[in-house]
C-alpha cells in the first residue's frame, strides 16, 4: 500500500510526538483487494518494533481465534484504529537506589483515535472491503458513535460510518451517505482476563464465519 504524504512523521497526537527514536506510525497490512478488514485498537511495544499490527502474543492469539472457525488472518486487510502506541511511563526505585522507568499499555485517547481517523480511512477508502470487522469497543465506537459492544457483538450491522472532515476538519467525524456491513467482536485480549467472555466470544466466532458465507466472502477461507 502505497502510504500517504506526511504519515511517516505524523505527530497529529500525543501518541506520534511520545514515539521512540526510530519508529514509524504503523500502517495497514494485508492484500489490498481483501474482502474483509479487521480493525484492532492500537499498536504496541511489539508491533511499534517490528513495524506491523498484531505481532506477538497479540498476533499469535488472534491468528489462532480466526484459524479455529477457519478463516485466514493472512488474506484478510489488518489494522488499528491508531497508528502510534498509547503508553503511561511508571517509575520504579530499584532496591540499589536506581530508578527503572517502564512502559505500559493504555487505551488511545478521544483526541488520538479523532487524529488518526485520516489515516485509517485513508486505507479503508482504497482496500474497501466487503465486510468490517470491529476488535472491542474502540473501533467500534470510532465507525458508528457511542454503541455498546455489549449489545452488538456478534451480528452484522448495515450502517453509516463516521467519517473524518477535510482540512482543518480532519479531527471532526461525520456520517456517511454509504452503509457498511460491520460485525462487531470482543477484543481478542480482553478474553484473556475475561474468562467469562470466552465462549460468547467463540460463539460470536461461529457466527462470523456464518456471516462470511453468506456475504460470499469465500477468499478469507483458510
Ligand atoms: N496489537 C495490535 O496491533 N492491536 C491491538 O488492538 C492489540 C494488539
Amino acid at each position: 500500500m502505497l502510504l500517504p504524504d506526511g504519515f511517516l512523521t505524523c505527530v497529529r497526537c500525543e501518541d506520534g510526538l511520545k514515539r521512540e527514536e526510530g519508529q514509524n506510525p504503523i500502517p495497514g497490512e494485508g492484500i489490498t483487494e481483501a474482502e474483509v478488514m479487521l480493525i484492532g485498537e492500537s499498536p504496541g511495544a511489539e508491533e511499534m518494533k517490528t513495524g506491523r499490527p498484531f505481532q506477538g502474543k497479540a498476533g499469535e492469539n488472534l491468528n489462532g481465534f480466526l484459524a479455529s472457525v477457519g478463516l485466514d488472518r493472512n488474506k484478510m486487510y489488518v489494522i488499528n484504529t491508531t497508528r502510534c502506541r498509547p503508553y503511561k511511563e511508571k517509575e520504579r526505585v530499584l532496591k540499589d537506589g536506581t530508578v527503572r522507568v517502564t512502559k505500559s499499555n493504555k487505551p488511545p485517547s478521544p483526541h488520538a483515535i479523532k487524529s488518526c481517523a485520516v489515516w485509517l480511512d485513508y486505507e479503508l477508502k482504497i482496500v474497501n472491503p466487503t465486510l468490517i470487522v470491529t476488535l472491542g469497543s474502540t473501533p467500534l465506537k470510532r465507525l458508528i458513535g457511542e454503541q455498546s459492544i455489549s449489545e452488538v457483538h456478534g451480528t452484522l450491522l448495515t450502517l453509516p460510518i463516521q467519517e473524518p472532515g477535510e482540512g482543518e476538519d480532519s479531527r471532526t467525524l461525520y456520517f456517511s451517505e454509504k452503509k457498511y456491513h460491520i460485525f462487531p467482536l470482543y477484543h481478542p485480549a480482553a478474553i484473556i482476563y475475561r474468562q467469562e467472555l470466552k465462549q460468547t466470544f467463540e460463539q460470536d466466532l461461529k457466527k462470523l464465519r456464518e456471516t462470511i458465507e453468506q456475504l460470499n466472502l469465500r477468499s478469507v477461507l483458510l
